[in-house]
Parts: structure tokens; sequence; C-alpha cells
């Protein structure tokens, strides 16, 4: 199974239990969920207005790559 779940965060929540300081994921992409594992620098370079997909291994193409949308239908 396959669900696509939309993160914009680029960055852990930040909580405090008892003395210690703990990093939840908010961006998706950790492998150690729910705790934050450094994955969510690859999203540090992201572009406003693209929709990112990461794989597995942590590769990711944008949408556009997948369905490119013809230059022609935003030009008319
Ligand atoms: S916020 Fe997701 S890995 Fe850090």
């Amino acid at each position: 199974m396959t669900r696509m779940v939309r993160h914009d965060a680029k960055g852990p929540a930040i909580i405090k239990v008892g003395d210690k300081m703990i990093g939840v994921c908010q961006c998706g992409l950790s492998k150690s969920k729910p705790f934050c594992d450094g994955s969510h620098k690859q999203a540090h370079d992201e572009k406003a207005g693209l929709v990112y997909i990461y794989d597995a291994e942590g590769k990711r193409i944008t949408l556009d790559d997948l369905f490119p949308t013809p230059k022609e239908a935003f030009e008319a």
C-alpha cells in the first residue's frame, strides 16, 4: 500500500520531556518516526510552488517531473 501525505515543515518540533529536549519529525522524511533523524535537511532546498515526491531511499522528483505540463497550456 502506498499513501501520499502532505508535509510542509522543513524541521522538527522541539518539545521538552522532563529535562530533555526532543525533536519530533514534522517533515515526514525521518526513518525513526516520530523522532527527527536529520532527514529534513533533504528538504531545505525545495522550491516554493513545486510538489516533491521522495522514495524510500530518499531520492526525490517533483510532480512536474512525473506529469510534465505543456507550456502552451499556460501561454494562451
Ligand atoms: S523534521 Fe523530519 S527528519 Fe527532522
